[in-house]
């Protein structure tokens, strides 16, 4: 029934799609900007990310070109950014009008119960398409990274200089106290956490119950087997709700050391990708909520991020560009060797494959146990 349902939302959504193609705006910024002014109010745009001024330089960038506009850019980490727009949402009410964040499974959840606008800004089509919504309901920002690279074993002091992490738009990495792993027991596959020196120490988010962690699986699975997972289910795994829960479950009982469906909840905690197995990543995307009360204003900030003075904020700060034209020293979206930003969108597309996976899991983990993460209380951070 409910895959019956998806699958006429979806319809439905191409069908709609295709009758009525959202044309790219064809103002230019300057255009925009004045039809911006003519709106009156604070335009509220969240920003994921782990420090508060982590969107000083787009924010500062953006108020130097259209310097008689209000925008409120607040950062905040997407995990706790989503919860809140969700939680408004249910009292129909806005907790921001632009939300840029990492989240991606939401803007697809958003749109799919029609709550964003539509709208494609100028330079839309020099974006990955890949990367792009088709119509325009969100627009990728910039190719998100931890920024620490590594090539095999970290040794524990790089894994202490490992305190400071953007939005970090992928799961998979291992995420464990730095104080409480050696560095030589980090490990370095997901066959090794298979280990029985991690039995009873592992907490995971169900993948039945997330389609991010759900297709990181399929990525293991490929690569290793059903049998993996019937390993994985002999090592007394905790499995929990969001992707929030396992490193709240590793701050409140130190028992539990290791996850790889979470993030870091703090400095001093380390996140270490597979040294070759493939995880998964996203690029982190913006879009308007339709209820906006300033649209102009926020369409111009769509497009602003995409532009080339936008652009060249992320390109600055060595981040990867989502424009096919801009490219940030040898460094494209598609240089990091074992994981992409662009398959998990298309494989959220495919949703009679994403529930034939789904109900595969939960053949074998079983039903998602407790209470929604939204009002799990566990938030510990
Ligand atoms: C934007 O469009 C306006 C109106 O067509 C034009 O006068 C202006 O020069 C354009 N600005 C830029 C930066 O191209
Ligand atoms: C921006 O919004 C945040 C959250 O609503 C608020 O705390 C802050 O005071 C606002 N800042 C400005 C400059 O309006
Ligand atoms: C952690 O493990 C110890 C030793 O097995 C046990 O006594 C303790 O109850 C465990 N703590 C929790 C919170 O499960
Ligand atoms: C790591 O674990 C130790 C021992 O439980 C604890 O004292 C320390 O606060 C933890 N570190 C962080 C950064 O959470
Ligand atoms: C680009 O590649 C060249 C040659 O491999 C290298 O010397 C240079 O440091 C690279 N630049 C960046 C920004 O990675």
């Amino acid at each position: 029934m409910k895959l019956l349902k998806t699958l006429a939302t979806f319809a439905s959504v191409v069908l709609v799609a295709a009758h009525s193609p959202v044309p790219i705006d064809s103002r230019n910024l300057s255009e925009i900007y004045a039809a911006a002014q003519k709106e009156c109010g604070v335009l509220h745009v969240v920003y994921g990310g782990d420090e508060h001024n982590q969107a000083d330089a787009i924010s500062n960038a953006f108020l130097a070109q259209f310097p008689n506009l209000r925008v409120n850019f607040t950062v905040d980490l997407s995990k706790y950014l989503d919860g809140k727009i969700n939680k408004a949402l249910f009292q129909n009410k806005l907790y921001a009008d632009v939300a840029i964040i990492q989240t991606l499974q939401d803007f697809d959840d958003w749109k799919e119960r029609g709550l964003l606008l539509n709208y494609k800004p100028p330079s839309f089509d020099k974006l990955w398409t890949s990367l792009t919504d088709v119509d325009g309901a969100y627009i990728p920002v910039y190719g998100g990274k931890y920024l620490l690279h590594s090539s095999g074993a970290l040794d524990s002091s790089q894994i202490l200089r490992l305190t400071y992490y953007r939005e970090l738009a992928h799961f998979g990495p291992f995420v464990f106290n730095s104080s409480v792993i050696p560095a030589e027991d980090i490990p370095k596959s997901y066959a090794d956490i298979l280990d029985s020196k991690w039995k009873g120490k592992i907490v995971l988010t169900y993948p039945n119950d997330d389609d991010a962690v759900l297709y990181l699986f399929t990525l293991i699975i490929q690569q290793y087997g059903w049998q993996w997972l019937d390993r994985l289910l002999e090592q007394d795994v905790q499995w929990v709700r969001g992707t929030a829960s396992p490193a709240e479950v590793m701050l409140l009982n130190t028992n539990k050391t290791i996850s790889f469906t979470t993030f870091p909840p703090r400095a001093g905690w380390g996140y270490v990708p597979p040294v070759s197995d493939r995880y998964m990543s996203w690029a982190q995307s913006s879009s308007i909520f339709k209820d906006t009360k300033l649209p102009e204003t926020a369409k111009l900030v769509q497009a602003f991020l995409i532009s080339e003075a936008g652009q060249s904020v992320y390109l600055q700060e060595g981040l990867p560009s989502v424009r096919k034209d801009l490219v940030s020293g040898n460094e494209t979206i598609w240089d990091l060797s074992n994981t992409d930003y662009v398959i998990f969108h298309q494989f959220m597309e495919n949703r009679e494959t994403v529930e034939a996976w789904r109900f595969a899991f939960e053949d074998k983990i079983g039903t998602a146990q407790g209470l929604s993460p939204l009002i799990d209380d566990l938030f510990v951070v």
